[in-house]
This record gives structure tokens, sequence and C-alpha cells, in this order.
């Protein structure tokens, strides 16, 4: 039943896409540690998006490989399907239905056995047991991207994309969020991530890598990252960068029309 599996849950290599004209990745490599939570950080419009579309077999690649737990994503499509959950940007939870009825819902559509004792451990997991038995039409934005993060977690992915679990969420519920990701992560389940906010980024990842023009022009660790950063101007700033410092450093580098 075992077979030997490459140490990575996430390999990509020199992934390009373009949609027409418009040449989005242009040769992508990264990879992801099994039970880490990996942050592609961009802007908007950077390719965040394309790279998750690509990875959970969604979108096909124009050129360049990846494979997810193990499972080429263009050969092995329904091996990578079962091996994750994707979160989008706008959570996927039925308004009218309980949190707990949609629990429910998504364990009885995946054959999980017990799907009510599922539901409830869910629930406790991320802190909406008392919010279970209400419709989520009156939940608030953090408590349903809460809910969606654990309808992810049904049926026990290994890895689990989450893109831009934030985006839109006022700053208390984006803690709520980060809370969920982080308890994600604390059970093994490898986790990447992508986010406009650098913050986000900070807080949460074992690894950060910056998409920025159709590559990762950065990949490392917080403290790799913040090494990054010219020491004069950390000398000048007189306290530890933030990763904003260490982006702008790096994509402003480039820049000749700002006039700095
Ligand atoms: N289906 C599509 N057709 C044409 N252009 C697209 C399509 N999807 C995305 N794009 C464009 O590709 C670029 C990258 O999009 P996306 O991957 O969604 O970026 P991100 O998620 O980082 O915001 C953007 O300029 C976007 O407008
Ligand atoms: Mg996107």
């Amino acid at each position: 039943m075992m077979v030997a599996r490459q140490t990575e849950a996430i390999r990509v290599r020199g992934l390009e896409k373009s949609y027409k004209a418009l040449h989005v990745l242009r040769g992508v490599d990264f990879e992801v540690a099994r039970g880490s939570i990996f942050a592609l950080l961009g802007s908007n419009g950077a390719g965040k998006t394309t790279v998750v579309k690509i990875l959970s077999t969604l979108l096909k690649a124009d050129a360049g490989t990846a494979s997810v737990d193990g499972w080429d994503v263009a050969t092995r499509p329904a091996d990578v399907r079962e091996s994750i959950s994707l979160t989008g940007q706008f959570a996927a939870v039925d308004e009218i239905l309980s949190g707990r009825e949609n629990l429910v819902l998504v364990a009885r559509l995946r054959h999980v056995k017990q799907p009510g004792k599922i539901a409830d451990d869910l629930l406790a997991r991320f802190s909406l047991t008392d919010a279970g038995a209400r419709k989520v039409s009156t939940y608030s934005g953090g408590m349903r991207r809460r809910l969606d993060i654990a309808m992810s977690l049904i049926g026990n992915p290994p890895v689990i994309f989450l893109d831009e679990p934030t985006t839109g969420l006022d700053p208390e519920a984006r803690v709520e969020v980060w809370a969920a990701v982080r308890e994600l992560a604390a059970r093994g389940t490898t986790v990447l991530l992508t986010t406009q906010y650098l913050e986000e980024a900070e807080q949460l990842a074992d690894r950060i890598a910056i998409l920025h023009k159709g590559r990762i022009i950065v990949n490392g660790t917080l403290a790799e990252l913040k090494r990054l950063l010219p020491p004069a101007e950390v000398e000048y700033v007189e306290k530890q960068p933030s990763l904003e410092d260490v982006f702008l450093a790096i994509v402003g580098a480039g820049k000749e029309e700002s006039g700095r």
C-alpha cells in the first residue's frame, strides 16, 4: 500500500501560463514541505489564483510541471483532487442552512462516516459550537470563512489551498481566520495560502514566496527575507524591517517611474 513518495507536498517547476497575449506565469518554481504553511504573496493580478487553479487541476499549464502529494497534476488529476481541498476567495457556504447543517451536508456528499460527529468536532475546533445551530446568514464574515475552512477539512485532505482567505474581512475577523489556519497546520495539514497582505504572510507562513511579473522573485523564511534588506536602511529605520519593507526594497528596486 505504501509507495515511495517524494518528501515535498507540492513541487512546481517552470510553470508557464498565458491568457491569450497575457503571459501571466513565466516560469514559476517552488516547493512546499509537508505539514508546513507556505504563503504565495503577490499584488492583485500577480497570478496567485492562476497557480492555485493549476495545482488544483482546474486549469492546465502551458509549460512546466507540478505535483501535489506526489501526484502529477497533468497526468494524475483525479489523484490530485482526492488529496486536496480548495477554499476560494468567495465562501461556498449555504446561507439558508445552519453552520452544522452545512458541515453535515458536505460530510454526506463526501461519504464520510458519522457526519454528525464530524460536524460537531469541526464546530468545536473552529470555535463555532455556540453558533452551530444558527443560519449562516446571521454569521459575521470571519465566522463564514472559518466555517468554509472547516468544510474544506472534511475527509482529511493532506493538502489545503486557501486562496486569499482573509480578503474583504475586517481586522478582527482576520485574526480569527489566522487562528483557524494555524489550527489546520497544527494537525499536520500542508497549507498553501495566497495573500496580498504582507502581514498575513508574516503572521502565518513558515516560508514566503513573492510572485512578481510571472516569477518567484524571493523565496525564504521570514528571517531570510528580512536579511535581504540593505543593512544601511535597517540602521536608518532603527527597527526590525517588516515584510512590507522587504517587498518594497525588492520590487521597488525595478521601478524607474517612482522617481526615488
Ligand atoms: N480566464 C482569464 N482570462 C483572461 N485573463 C485572465 C483570466 N484569469 C485571470 N486573468 C488575468 O491574469 C492575471 C492574473 O490573474 P490571477 O491569477 O487571478 O491573479 P491574482 O490571483 O494574483 O490576483 C490578471 O491580469 C487577470 O486579469
Ligand atoms: Mg486571486
